[in-house]
């Protein structure tokens, strides 16, 4: 049996989390934990403190956190010296006190970088950093992060081989499989993935990155599995066609998969905000599916999960892109997803 997936065997027989449905009907958690799959949200650390809403809807309704920004190398190592782990820690220590797992994201990004990582530093300096940067994130949360992003976003955007990063620039196509290994040696038995947008159907980049994965398999590195953001709407396309084909191709070399960081924007959707919600829960009915239909498609993250709160409305305009509206009621987006999950 693959690696990943004799992993999530052992996990799921020893620590499948709580999350039983309630009086008032099933959760996404609870359909998620029939269905076999992880449902995940992005969290900020600091509404889980500020705002009981907030934390009252992520403790009911999902069972797998990832840090939207508080685990990457910038926030989480700023100076070479100076490591700020305590909202990080904040986010793993509610996940435990809630029967969550947490997802690290990220470890190596061309994003959100400190300063001190830039193009003066030689190769052998990157190099090193890199691996100390990983090795102390890696080990300090051994065994409470079941799973790491270790590479984000490594293909360039017209799909054409990878990205020219500071990493591809300075270290060659090599940095990758290094992360990975590093990662392996700080915690054995975490899942490792390569994290990627754009790369959710069959196109130029999945293709690209499914050449990247093939190489890496027949190199030997551990690596367990592909996440797909799927990013959609306005900004980002419409949702492509082929997703179930594209995460069977990544299954079908032994790999997990899983939706890493969906949101849907409906603003550019034709009619009133009824018709382009009913549209949007079409899209994350379907997309959730996808996952269901293919049995390496071990989870699904959302990027958050109210409309309080989302990146969107920062970087692309104000929009409502996730499951709950701004007063953390259940859109039909919610409905299209718990739909999915009952294989309905
Ligand atoms: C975004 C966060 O949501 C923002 O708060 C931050 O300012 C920028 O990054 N792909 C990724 C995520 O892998 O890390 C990004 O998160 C969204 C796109």
């Amino acid at each position: 049996m693959p690696r990943g997936l004799m992993m999530i065997g052992v996990i799921a027989l020893t620590a499948w989390g709580c999350g039983s449905a309630t009086a008032r009907g099933p959760t996404l958690r609870s359909a998620g934990e029939h269905a076999g799959r992880w449902i995940g949200a992005a969290v900020q650390a600091g509404l889980l403190t500020s705002d009981s809403d907030y934390a009252g809807t992520l403790a009911r309704e999902f069972d797998y956190l990832t840090a939207e920004n508080e685990m990457k190398w910038g926030p989480i190592h700023p100076e070479p010296d100076t490591w700020n782990f305590a909202p990080a820690d904040a986010i793993v220590e509610f996940a435990e006190a809630h029967s969550m797992r947490v997802k690290g994201h990220n470890l190596v990004w061309h994003m959100q970088l400190p300063g001190y990582v830039n193009t003066e530093m030689t190769a052998d300096e990157l190099r090193a950093t890199m691996e100390e940067h990983i090795r102390m994130v890696v080990g300090r949360y051994r065994g409470r992060i079941v799973a790491w992003d270790v590479v984000n976003e490594p293909i360039a955007e017209n799909g054409r081989g990878l990205r020219a990063s500071l990493f591809l620039d300075k270290l060659g196509p090599g940095y990758i499989a290094d992360a990975l290994r590093w990662a392996h040696d700080a915690d054995p038995d975490a899942l490792l993935f390569i994290n990627e947008y754009g790369a959710d159907g069959l196109n130029a980049k999945s293709n690209t990155l499914f050449d990247l994965v093939e190489d890496l398999l027949h190199e030997g590195v551990p690596i367990s599995g592909v996440g797909f953001q799927m990013h959609l709407g306005y900004v980002f396309g419409r949702p492509p066609a082929t997703v179930r084909q594209n995460l069977e191709r990544f299954a079908a070399l032994g790999l997990l998969v899983n939706i890493s960081e969906m949101d849907v924007q409906i603003k550019n959707l034709p009619g009133d905000l009824e018709a382009r919600l009913a549209a949007q829960a079409v899209t994350y009915h379907d997309i959730v599916a996808d996952c269901v239909a293919v049995p390496a498609c071990h989870a699904v993250t959302f990027w958050g999960f109210t409309d309080k709160s989302s990146w969107i409305d920062s970087f692309f305009g104000d929009d409502d892109p996730l499951l709950f509206d701004a007063s953390y009621k259940p859109k039909p987006a919610y409905f299209g997803v718990l739909d999915a999950l009952q294989g309905r």
